[in-house]
């Protein structure tokens, strides 16, 4: 659960759709379905479907946007630190990256660095950003300015439910926006692989010419449906866990660790040294985090630790351990 999955259940709405579809699973597609599927999604965003389309998992449309970057020879614009994978990706991809570092303990983004670096690029903001959990972006003029300036911007909003901000209005004003979000946090589907985009018209033309389609499998789409019927269950989910997320970090700060303001399901923890230690220790103990000194390409933040939001018992154990672990920290030190 340490990729920023939920730790609750789907709906038992979900269970009844997936079962309900399943019988339809030798086609490829079911027009009924995809169909009710669009309008719930219409209901939900508060967008025309015009705007909308279907993929397996967010990261489908992350690895499009690479393969649309490198189609059209531009480099691509990110904050630093952010979503590991792009990294990876990037280099695989052949797709030069231009980072903007993030400022100071709070992780904060300076727009004019963004303007300064955005012209003629493609542009990756994930609002808010993973790993830091803050938001980046409020101000929908910044936005309107790197559209303006940059061949297409990329929102990456796949913990919308857990901040409440979205650039998705601007798609019907701005030619090049995309925004990308994912069923895999609030809605409790990771496992389920669906996610969805909001796009601009003209590029959304331009990106459908670059798929097969029927990508998204029925039972997927049944799931996403079934959901979509329960926002009830989502969003109590969204509830417990920010009451839990408010939690972790009030016990981490009375330990001395400080973590960065989240409006996620995870938080982002200053160890205050390199977190290797820490990490084994708590993997050892059956507790997975996710540590940046153990990815290269975020290894300059090694003191950082990424932890995803668990039941409130889950959290308990955590941060019981990490008491003992800073506790022990002393003892090393007198020892030495
Ligand atoms: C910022 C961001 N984008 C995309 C993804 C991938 O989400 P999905 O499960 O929809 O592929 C993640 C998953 O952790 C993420 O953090």
């Amino acid at each position: 659960m340490h990729l920023n999955e939920s730790p609750y259940p789907p709906s038992r709405n979900v269970v009844e759709y997936v079962s309900k579809y399943a019988e339809y699973l030798n086609l490829y597609k079911h027009d009924d379905l995809y169909n009710e599927l669009i309008k719930e999604l219409e209901s939900y965003t508060k967008v025309d479907h015009s705007f909308l389309d279907i993929y397996p998992g967010s990261a489908a449309a992350v690895t499009l946007m690479l393969t649309y970057t490198k189609i059209i020879d531009s480099e691509l614009v990110i904050v630093h630190p952010t979503f590991h994978a792009i990294y990876s990706l990037a280099r695989n991809y052949g797709v030069k990256l231009v980072p903007v570092k993030l400022v100071g303990e709070l992780f904060e983004l300076n727009p004019s660095e963004l303007i300064k670096a955005c012209g003629n690029r493609v542009v990756y903001i994930v609002n808010p950003n993973n790993p830091t959990s803050n938001i980046l972006l409020e101000d929908p003029d910044i936005v309107r300015r790197v559209s303006n300036l940059a061949r297409a911007v990329f929102i990456d909003e796949a913990y919308y439910e857990f901040s409440g901000i979205t650039f998705k209005d601007l798609v019907s004003e701005l030619p090049n926006i995309v925004i990308l979000r994912t069923f895999s946090k609030a809605f409790s589907l990771a496992g389920a692989r669906f996610g969805y985009t909001i796009t601009s018209s003209e590029l959304k033309k331009t990106i459908r010419k670059l798929r097969i389609g029927f990508e998204v499998p029925l039972s997927t789409q049944a799931a996403a449906l079934g959901a979509l019927r329960d926002l009830n269950y989502t969003r109590e989910i969204i509830s417990k866990i920010i009451e839990t997320r408010s939690w972790t970090r009030r016990r981490l700060a009375d330990i001395g660790l400080n973590s960065v303001e989240s409006s996620t399901n995870f938080v982002f923890i200053n160890m205050g040294e390199p977190c290797g230690r820490a990490w084994s220790e708590l993997k050892e103990a059956g507790i997975l985090t996710m540590c940046l000194q153990n990815i290269d390409d975020l290894s300059e933040y090694s003191n950082y630790m990424r932890v995803t939001i668990g039941k409130p018992g889950d959290m308990e154990v955590f941060v019981e351990k990490m008491k003992q672990l800073i506790g022990s920290r002393g003892s090393t030190e007198n020892n030495a």
